[in-house]
């Protein structure tokens, strides 16, 4: 079985193909440079002519804050090069993993959003991701899609890395308190999305870590996990914030956790906690920064 990789730069995808690369799987990884996804008209020809058995759409615009000015490039990266790659899976009679995000909802809820629960993006990112959703299933009514949350990895740029290297340069750090989700680690996604695909899964699947944490009570987990896995770190003060004193373009769901009820019924193992795979991720960047 073929399985082609988009965003195979990303955090995500990068990790996907090191993955299938490690187990000897056949696999296309395929970056911007090979599919520009801002060129939509494009996409749907090239993903038919890889004539994947599965293709794992980890491409998109993720910038939340820059959406907000870049519109028109997040729903066309987003949305129309999201539809193009269903139409190339479905004309080379393919399956797709289209992968999505927890800022589809709105964060008011005070329960785990299920997979079909009401959505409401409160921002320009959100709402291009939720229409790619749409667009894919409207292509592809078989469509895997599978939502996930506070992403962070080895590769890439993320709050984990972010954290390294703030405690690294200073005394203190302020993170805010009242944005509550779950973080995921890719390798943890990664064995998600392998489980879903072996299993030929259908229809919308939710995945995060198990846990429920603020990004504050992350950041004071990961410069205490940087200090024992022997990361430099100078920061003695971590000062939890409101949202409101640290203003961004984007407005930010304050409640983003996924129930995880339906993909547990797939998945034969039992998902980490968060604070596990956390500690997992900085070994793993202590022996990729040697
Ligand atoms: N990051 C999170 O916290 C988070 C949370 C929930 C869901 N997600 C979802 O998870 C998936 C993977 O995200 P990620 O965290 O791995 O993001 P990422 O590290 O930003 O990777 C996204 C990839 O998409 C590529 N891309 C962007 N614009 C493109 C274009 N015009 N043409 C072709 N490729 C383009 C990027 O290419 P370059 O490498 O060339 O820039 C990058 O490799 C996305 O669907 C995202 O919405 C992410």
């Amino acid at each position: 079985m073929t399985i082609l990789v988009t965003g195979a730069n990303g955090q995500l995808g990068r990790e996907m193909v090191l993955a299938l690369q490690a187990d000897g799987e056949p696999c296309i990884a395929i970056g911007r440079k090979e599919l520009d996804f801002s060129r939509p008209d494009q996409v749907a020809d090239t993903i038919a002519g890889y004539a994947a058995d599965w293709v794992v759409n980890c491409a998109a615009y993720t910038q939340v804050d820059k959406a907000e000015e870049e519109r028109e490039l997040a729903f066309t990266v987003n949305r129309d090069a999201a539809r193009a790659v269903a139409k190339g899976v479905k004309c080379s009679d393919g399956r797709l993993l289209h992968v999505s995000t927890d800022f589809i909802f709105g964060g008011d809820s005070s329960y785990p959003y299920k997979e079909d629960d009401t959505t409401n993006p409160l921002g320009v990112y959100g709402q291009s991701k939720l229409e790619g959703e749409q667009a894919v299933r409207e292509v592809l009514p078989e469509a895997l899609i599978l939502r996930t949350a506070w992403v962070y990895g080895v590769h890439g740029h993320n709050f984990v890395k972010t954290m390294l290297r703030l405690a690294a340069e200073r005394d203190e750090l302020r993170v805010v308190d009242d944005q509550i989700g779950t973080p995921s680690w890719t390798g943890d996604i990664v064995k998600a999305m392998r489980a879903l695909v072996k299993e030929n899964a259908s229809g919308t699947f939710q995945f995060t870590n198990e846990g429920v944490t603020s990004w504050y009570d992350f950041a004071v987990e990961i410069v205490a996990g940087a200090k024992q896995a022997g990361f430099p770190v100078i920061a003695e003060t971590i000062r939890p914030i409101p949202t409101k004193d640290f203003p961004l373009p984007a407005k930010r769901p304050a409640y983003s956790v996924l129930s995880k009820e339906k993909i547990r019924h797939v998945l034969d193992y039992p998902i980490p906690h968060w604070r596990e795979s956390l500690h997992a991720m900085l070994e793993s960047e202590k022996e990729a920064t040697k």
